[in-house]
């Protein structure tokens, strides 16, 4: 078990931030310590990104397996030397582009990175993130940060410092409180040591701005398989450990499906599997999206839960309130949630990418 240590928390100006403020979360770093911190993606869990004792502490705080490497976050050109070996030109045309941004780079890692934050291997991920208070913090420490979203491994990425507080409150020593991240999912992860530049994860940058800078980019299906939900489950289905989670801590979750139907017929669907469960007893909510809203409110039997995750029309405000959305559902009195799925273009591909991780893989395609 962690000991517990004081979380203190202090609201700063997102604008100007206050620089007292900035000095203490340093030297709460510099001194090993833990600092959340908002970028404009989600929330960060901070640490000196060189220290091997500090790089650890991220992970025990977390619960995150070690074998998940981190990224690590820059504020200026000359640190990204010291954290890659080479540096190409197409890297160097995409940070010019991006950076400060949503874009992760992972490129050969320079021999003082240690390997704690690759997880062994000889690549290492970077980005300079696009929001004041996170720069300001990095320049003020004199380091690059490690910092990986500040949630315990397996919840959704905090979007505010109070999901920070609910999941890493007596784990941590500081969190800045700068108000709700401006993106809402987390930045796009792209490989530059393929061959073909590759999307290891979908995210504020999308595939098609990419490939306007780059012509070919590919995508790697990620980990999470998606297997053909069963419509066997029963009331109160066992709950699962998260994948993701260590052996400390047991996350209870409300199970979702992710509905994958042609648009028009989406809504009829969902109606349709909820029919089925409720016939077994079983709550449901659902996750739906403002323009089939009245469509599910309006039944003779609605669902015993339905939210909002945003518009079909702004894919940016789906984004920026999915973790918020998939936080809050787990909170609901039902027993499974059917979640609507989106067209992959555009942010709909990273949407689509981590509704598909909230499900654990449970995809119903009817
Ligand atoms: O927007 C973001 O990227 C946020 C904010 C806080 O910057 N950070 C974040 O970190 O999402 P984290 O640790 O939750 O996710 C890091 C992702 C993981 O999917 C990890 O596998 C991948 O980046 N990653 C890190 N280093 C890598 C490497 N060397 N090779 C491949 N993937 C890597
Ligand atoms: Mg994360």
């Amino acid at each position: 078990m962690l000991n517990m240590v004081q979380t203190d928390y202090l609201i700063i100006d997102s604008d100007c931030p206050q620089p007292e403020y900035i000095k203490r979360a340093a030297q709460v770093i510099q001194k090993g310590g833990l600092v959340a911190f908002p970028t404009e993606t989600v929330y960060g869990l901070g640490a000196k990104a060189l220290d091997p004792e500090s790089v650890q502490q991220i992970f025990r705080a977390k619960g995150r397996p070690s074998n998940k490497p981190l990224i690590v976050h820059i504020a200026d050109w000359e640190s990204l030397g010291q954290i890659v070996s080479t540096i190409s030109e197409t890297a160097r045309r995409l940070g010019e582009k991006f950076w400060p941004g949503p874009l992760t780079l992972v490129l050969p890692r320079h021999p003082n990175v240690p390997m704690e934050v690759t997880a062994g291997s000889e690549t290492v991920a970077v980005r300079w993130p696009a929001n004041i208070i996170a720069e300001e913090l990095i320049r003020a420490v004199g380091m690059p940060l490690v910092a990986p979203s500040a949630n315990r491994s397996g919840k959704p990425s905090p979007t505010d410092a109070g999901h920070v507080m609910e999941d890493l409150g007596g784990k941590i020593e500081l969190i800045l409180d700068g108000g709700m991240t401006r993106l809402g999912v987390e930045s796009t992860v792209l490989d530059l040591t393929k061959e073909v530049p590759t999307i290891l994860r979908p995210g504020g940058v999308t595939r098609e701005q990419l490939e306007e800078v780059l012509g070919e980019v590919r995508v790697q299906e990620r980990v999470i398989v998606s297997e053909e939900a069963e419509l066997e489950i029963e009331p109160q289905a066992e709950a699962e450990t998260s994948s993701e989670s260590s052996s400390e801590e047991y996350i209870k979750e409300k199970p979702l499906i992710l509905v994958q139907a042609k648009e028009e017929e989406l809504v009829q669907r969902i109606l349709e599997i909820m029919d089925i469960m409720r016939e077994r007893g079983m709550k449901i909510g659902i996750l739906t999206s403002l323009e089939n809203y009245p469509k599910y409110r309006d039944v003779k039997y609605p669902p015993d839960y339905l939210q909002v995750m945003g518009s079909r029309n702004d894919l940016a405000d789906v984004a920026l309130f999915l973790f918020k959305t998939l936080r809050e559902s787990q909170l609901a009195d039902v027993d499974t949630i059917l979640v609507e799925s989106f067209p992959e273009e555009g942010l709909g591909m990273a949407i689509m990418d981590r509704l598909r991780q909230a499900c654990r893989g449970k995809v119903m395609k009817v």
